[in-house]
């Protein structure tokens, strides 16, 4: 027996994993001391009345002999698949039913689809960014290579002379030709969102180097100005290089009930039929109970509910990035993201910062540079802690940095 020796290359542990064990130490000293947990991505607001009401349903079901369902299609039933369908039709993109694979959230499918592609193959990966793309990886074996992100390019890397909306000068990078190309947008943890002209540029890069692009948009569903593009397939071509993982984790508030889609375009190559012999092979489906709560997401009375809890998180952000503004701490995101990236002060590092905020003030964020090398010197703040909390995290912030 040989172990995989790549999983030496990774850190000693994953990002959050590091977070929570820190956290656990300093609990186990002070017990007493109230911690506001504003580090993880987690949402706090309960699942909307018309997700627990189609749950229940759902189970009811299951007790009954003529209503009981076994092993379900691998890549979802059809009642979900067509609900996402429709979801993307409001948007004018059409998709065939055997393009939407619906998975337990956008993390596994983003480590998974990794079994369709070669040990060789290159990839790009934005940095800062979500730890996962880089780590699942590095555990394959694969070469990574990174596109900075940073205040000079709005954190919006591009694979070609343009220009930022937030510069007067034109940035450029200068990595090689990659066959895999991860885009998050929303970013996380930076917040900054592609607008379609900059996407446009990136599909038209993938397609030049017959490469594929892997588009995160779980946080699609934060994006408030309607001229931002929400999916990649908003881009014309997208289908011939793009795939798109999507999570109801954020959208709602299924952290801990678990469900997602993917899409993987037909005109793809051959990656759609890949994916379903993989999925077929070793996934056996969402449990039947959940993929009818997330249907339920899409109703009418659901995208309702969701929103009043995306408005709940967004305010949140606000009160983070006001306090803010008012110690003159420099931060983006928040607008279109439940995340605000800020700039830690007096030249303290993300970890320094980090046990900074945890010891004297027990509010818990993330450290920018657990997301990548350009993430040193950064910190994450996330918006979906309850408003209470927030509020109190955010006085007791302004009472030390003030
Ligand atoms: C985060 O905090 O970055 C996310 O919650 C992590 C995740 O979605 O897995």
């Amino acid at each position: 027996m040989n172990l995989n020796k790549n999983y030496e290359n990774l850190e000693q542990s994953y990002l959050f994993s590091t977070v929570a064990r820190k956290v656990n130490e300093f609990i186990g000293k002070n017990p007493d001391k109230k911690i506001i947990r504003l580090g993880i991505g987690d949402v706090t607001l309960p699942l909307c009345k018309a997700v627990t009401q189609a749950l229940h349903k759902a189970v009811d079901e299951m007790g009954v002999q003529a209503t009981f369902r076994g092993y379900g299609p691998e890549q979802g039933y059809d009642f979900l698949r067509t609900a996402v369908q429709k979801y993307y039709a409001k948007r004018s993109i059409e998709l065939n039913l055997d393009e939407i694979f619906i998975s337990d959230g956008a993390k596994s499918d983003l480590g998974n689809i990794l079994d369709l592609f070669d040990k060789d193959n290159t990839v790009l990966v934005p940095d800062p960014v979500y730890p996962v793309y880089v780590d699942t990886n590095i555990m394959n074996g694969r070469k990574v290579i990174f596109a900075d992100a940073n205040g000079d390019n709005c954190f919006l890397p591009m694979p070609t002379k343009t220009q930022p909306a937030c510069s007067a000068e034109t940035s450029s990078n200068t990595f090689p030709p990659a066959d895999i190309i991860y885009i998050c947008s929303p970013n996380n943890p930076t917040g900054a969102v592609y607008n379609k002209e900059q996407l446009r540029e990136w599909v038209k890069y993938a397609k030049e180097n017959n490469a594929v692009i892997l588009f995160d948009s779980a946080y699609e569903c934060f994006i408030s100005d309607p001229e931002l593009p929400r999916s990649i397939y908003e881009i014309e071509g997208a289908k011939e290089c793009a795939i798109e993982f999507c999570s109801l984790s954020k959208t709602a508030g299924f952290t801990g009930t678990r469900c997602g889609y993917t899409i993987v375009p037909e005109a793809l190559s051959k990656l759609n039929k890949m994916w379903l012999r993989r999925q077929t092979t070793k996934f056996n489906g969402v449990p039947y109970i959940i993929q009818r709560g997330a249907e339920a997401v899409f109703s009418e009375e659901g995208q309702r509910e969701i929103k009043e809890n995306i408005n709940y998180y967004k305010e949140n952000a606000k009160i983070i990035s006001d306090t803010l503004k008012r110690c003159n701490i420099w931060h983006v995101g928040g607008k279109h993201s439940p995340y605000i990236w800020l700039r830690c002060p007096n030249n303290m590092t993300s970890w320094e910062f980090f046990d900074y905020l945890l010891e004297n003030i027990q509010v818990v964020g993330t450290p920018g540079s657990g997301f990548g090398k350009n993430g040193e010197g950064y910190f994450r703040l996330t918006s979906f802690g309850s408003k209470e909390n927030t509020i109190e995290a955010m006085e007791r912030l302004e009472k030390i940095l003030k």
